[in-house]
């Protein structure tokens, strides 16, 4: 295997399929152009001379936590196919629900499954094939069910495993298909392997997850958590600690213990028996952490906003313990698996889930969901502009054995609709005009609840309205620098809370989600389903074409994409397979421009976010067509 020094060159560590997403990330992260790396000239240089330019903005550590990352990946290799196997997740349009926001049925003022069951027919009806739920799995909720106490038990919350069994035979029903949401990385310290784990040092579940002694009552390293402080959990009267990177009752387990793997395997052909059709894997590029857990590099950690995510990410047996997985859980069943894994780039992407390798079927690449330079927190107006070079350069280099989730929204991020129009001017047309660039980009599209009605961020006011660990957190964190007002804006700039507020059914009270009192704010500002499904013009009746649209063309399924050399702000592109030929045209701006003039010849129109004049050479703003070729 290759090995890397201070003394590689900078071309050497850009051709390692980790290092390009490593440069490329770090770019990104900085706001520097890639066009540099382009260069011959910086190409050459040796990374010791590199590390002499850079010295006064990098720390020494830097270069060597890079290295040791790329001397730790082994297996680069993605084989190549020149043709895409037929299946039916690549088929599908997703639809992920969030149970505890979705539809309420016992007036507890919290989603529940029978809600879920409740709106099959409205699933369904707007062309969605297959459901992904988040956790609904026994919890404390600690992290709204990413923090799993029985992975064989429904929380009451939710419902029952009666409520449950009847929601997956009604799904199969009406021939669509359900994954589950499936967080391994950690447990809930409430979990009995961590009660056993943490009543005694002699449990063999001590070993299930990272518990470490510190000699001097600080934490054990220095990495931090994703919701602030330490990522680390004192055991009582004791001097061990416990690793969570995400909150104090979520407990890393230890990937590099086989029995704990296969405990988790079994749990997973649990479910699979059942009858579930996959699964979407929490953060499942975290589980191969370095041996030892050393120190994380000071300047990874402030680039990043999380101290010690060199040693995780892309930890040195994750592909491993993918595989294994794989063969002995997902196989034997033909289940389908997406992968949640943030700080993945195109590269190591396709090492996840090229379909020879046999790891993953897909994953969420995270790396259009903010401006280059920018996260999540930031307050700042995103240009949609950049979803053309992001989403180009995937189509070009993610290749034939890869496919590509696409989506904007989740129940971790604020509406997109919102980053890009804060004013809700456009919301209409820049709805439209994003789900036309979802439903026909070669891959597969992912709604997250409410987008098809046109969802936009909640306008909160103060911080008691949130309910989300991760912005309560960070909020008692800034204060202790910061005025609260400032704080507040902050928060609300990034919080989960705006995606997870209930959904808007119709305009009685409480938005008809709930005839309780609900967890969260409700929403009311005309967006709802049922005013929608009657008016042909609306955000839900685009969707609903779009989705038949869809599902009848094997050009967008499987076809090639050729995207068109236009002005930055135009994205225009042409789908084919065989005879069927489609072209998408979209103006990314809020602005009127000139249609491309290497456009090719106008075809029949099929769908538009605008009524269209024959002849006419403008794109109103934010326009989006598809026609046929
Ligand atoms: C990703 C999930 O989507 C998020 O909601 C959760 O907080 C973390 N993983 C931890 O499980
Ligand atoms: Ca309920």
């Amino acid at each position: 295997m290759k090995q890397y020094t201070i003394k590689s060159k900078v071309r050497d560590i850009y051709e390692n399929p980790l290092g390009r997403d490593v440069i490329d990330k770090l770019t990104l992260q900085m706001g520097m152009s890639e066009k540099r790396f382009k260069n011959p000239l910086f190409r050459g240089l040796k990374l010791a001379t590199l590390r002499r330019f850079t010295k006064k903005k990098v720390d020494a550590g830097f270069w060597d936590a890079v290295l040791a990352l790329l001397n730790s990946a082994s297996d680069t290799t993605v084989g190549r196919s020149s043709d895409a196997a037929h299946k039916w997740w690549k088929e599908s349009v997703f639809y992920q629900i969030y149970p505890r926001s979705f539809y309420d049925t016992n007036g507890d003022g919290v989603g529940d499954i029978p809600g879920i069951t409740a709106k099959l027919d409205y699933l369904k009806d707007l062309g969605a094939d297959a459901l992904w739920l988040c956790p609904i799995y026994d919890s404390p909720q600690d992290d709204n069910g990413y923090d799993i106490k029985d992975y064989y038990a429904i929380d009451s919350t939710f419902g029952t495993m009666e409520d449950f069994d009847l929601l997956l035979s009604e799904v199969h029903r009406r021939d669509m298909r359900l994954i589950m949401d499936l967080v391994i990385n950690h447990t809930s310290d409430e979990h009995e392997w961590f009660q056993q784990a943490a009543a005694s040092p002699d449990s063999k579940y001590r070993n299930y997850y990272h518990v470490r002694k510190s000699a001097c009552g600080n934490p054990p390293n220095n990495w931090t958590s994703f919701f602030s402080g330490p990522a680390w959990k004192p055991l009582p009267d004791t001097d061990d600690w416990a690793l969570c990177l995400f909150s104090k009752k979520q407990m890393d387990l230890n990937w590099d213990n086989p029995d704990m793997r296969q405990d988790v395997y079994k749990l997973i052909r649990w479910w699979l028996d059942k009858g579930v059709d996959g699964f979407r894997l929490d953060v499942i590029n975290l589980i191969s952490k370095t041996p030892g857990l050393p120190d994380g590099n000071d300047f990874i950690g402030s680039l990043m906003g999380f101290r010690g995510i060199e040693h995780y990410f892309y930890g040195p047996h994750l592909h491993e313990y993918l595989r294994e997985m794989r063969k002995e859980a997902f196989d034997p069943y033909d289940a389908f698996t997406v992968g949640e894994t943030p700080g993945i780039g195109i590269e190591t992407g396709k090492l996840l889930t090229a379909e020879n390798r046999r790891e993953l079927d897909m994953i969420f690449s995270f790396d259009h969901l903010e401006m280059p330079g920018k996260s999540r927190f930031d307050e700042y107006t995103y240009d949609a502009a950049f979803l053309k070079t992001h989403f180009t350069r995937w189509m070009k280099q993610y290749g034939n054995e890869c496919r590509m989730s696409l989506f904007y929204d989740n129940h971790d991020n604020p509406r997109m609709l919102s980053k890009i129009d804060p004013s809700g001017r456009y919301r209409d047309k820049l709805s439209m005009l994003l789900a036309v660039i979802q439903f026909t980009l070669r891959g597969t599209p992912f709604i997250y609840q409410g987008q098809e009605l046109g969802a936009v961020n909640m306008p909160f006011h103060s911080i008691d309205e949130l309910r989300d660990i991760e912005s309560l957190n960070l909020y008692r964190e800034l204060i202790k620098t910061m005025q609260q007002a400032d704080a507040l804006k902050k928060v609300l700039s990034g919080t989960r809370d705006h995606a997870r507020v209930p959904m808007q059914w119709d305009a009685s009270v409480n938005s008809g989600f709930t005839a309780g009192e609900p967890w969260l704010k409700t929403v009311a500002d005309g967006y709802d389903a049922e005013s929608q499904l009657g008016n042909e013009n609306s955000v839900l009746s685009f969707y609903k074409r779009l989705a038949r649209f869809r599902k009848n063309n094997d050009a967008i399924i499987y076809g090639e994409i050729n995207i068109l050399e236009t002005d930055s702000d135009i994205f225009a592109y042409t789908r084919k397979n065989g005879s069927e030929e489609i072209y998408v045209e979209c103006n990314l701006s809020p602005e009127q421009i000139n249609r491309p003039t290497n456009r090719p010849p106008d075809g029949e129109m099929v769908l538009s976010n605008y009524s269209i004049d024959a002849g006419n050479n403008i794109m109103r703003e934010y326009e989006a067509r598809i026609c046929y070729l």
